[in-house]
């Protein structure tokens, strides 16, 4: 699949696995968008994009709250580019709890919001007109974590968006436009913390591979990076 002159929205990608795809898809010729809480927090992936040949944009806002995703969704539709790939990437982890019952209200919804709601709500703006347009690639990511009572907000989440993801692949088995989740692996982020098991780049070439399959490609999956 050649991404030359497409347009990617990588939603996170201020630091991180999301960041890294971004250089990624870049280094493939593909335009990005880059988003982040702020527009402060854009600025390093933007001037890490700069040495490549791609048209490079930034939209900025916290996904913990409903309005802000819609800021978002405005600011790219303010573009006038379509996103044909889409890495709903962005997403937070609430603090581990020693007491697993301690989880609160704010853990659970503050997950639920960043890491389904706003996945959902990009998924709705832009995969129909991928679906008009004959091309689209949506790519949820998902976490192999188990069996952590403690973090349950999180991975409830995360099972949560790998569910989502599957249900809205069969919508689009008879189209052009694939959604699969990536399962990066345990890596070292400000998320996955210092003692995780690679660095962040090792997320690549592996990261890239549900954008680069074809249009009858897999469909509803789930690809793991550190696999490719
Ligand atoms: N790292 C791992 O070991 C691991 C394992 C499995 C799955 N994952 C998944 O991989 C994805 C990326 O994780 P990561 O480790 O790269 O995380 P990270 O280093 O913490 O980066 C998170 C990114 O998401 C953005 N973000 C965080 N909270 C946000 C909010 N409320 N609204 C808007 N943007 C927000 C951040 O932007 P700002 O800079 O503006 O805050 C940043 O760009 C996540 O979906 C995560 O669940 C990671």
């Amino acid at each position: 699949m050649n991404l030359q002159n497409k347009t990617a929205f990588i939603t996170g990608s201020t630091r991180g696995i999301g960041q890294q795809i971004a250089i990624g898809l870049a280094e493939k010729g593909c335009n990005i968008i880059v988003h982040g809480r702020t527009k402060a927090n854009c600025q390093t992936t933007l001037a890490l994009l700069e040495k490549y040949k791609v048209k490079t944009h930034s939209v900025y806002g916290d996904l913990a709250h409903p309005e802000e995703v819609e800021k978002v969704i405005q600011q790219v539709e303010k573009l006038n580019i379509d996103v044909e790939i889409l890495y709903n990437n962005a997403a937070i982890m609430r603090p581990y709890r020693h007491d697993y019952w301690s989880h609160t209200q704010e853990d659970w919804s503050w997950s639920m919001q960043v890491n389904v709601f706003a996945p959902y709500a990009f998924c709705k703006a832009f995969i129909p007109k991928m679906m008009t347009n004959g091309f689209g690639r949506v790519i949820n990511l998902v976490s192999g974590i188990q069996d952590q009572p403690e973090l349950s907000p999180y991975s409830t989440s995360k099972a949560a968006l790998a569910k989502l993801t599957k249900d809205l692949s069969v919508k689009l088995d008879e189209t052009a436009v694939r959604i699969n989740s990536l399962d990066p692996g345990w890596l070292q982020t400000d998320l996955g913390g210092e003692y995780a098991d690679h660095p962040v780049e090792a997320v690549m070439p592996g990261a890239l591979q549900p954008a680069l399959i074809e249009n009858d490609g897999p469909n509803g999956t789930t690809f793991f990076a550190l696999n490719a």
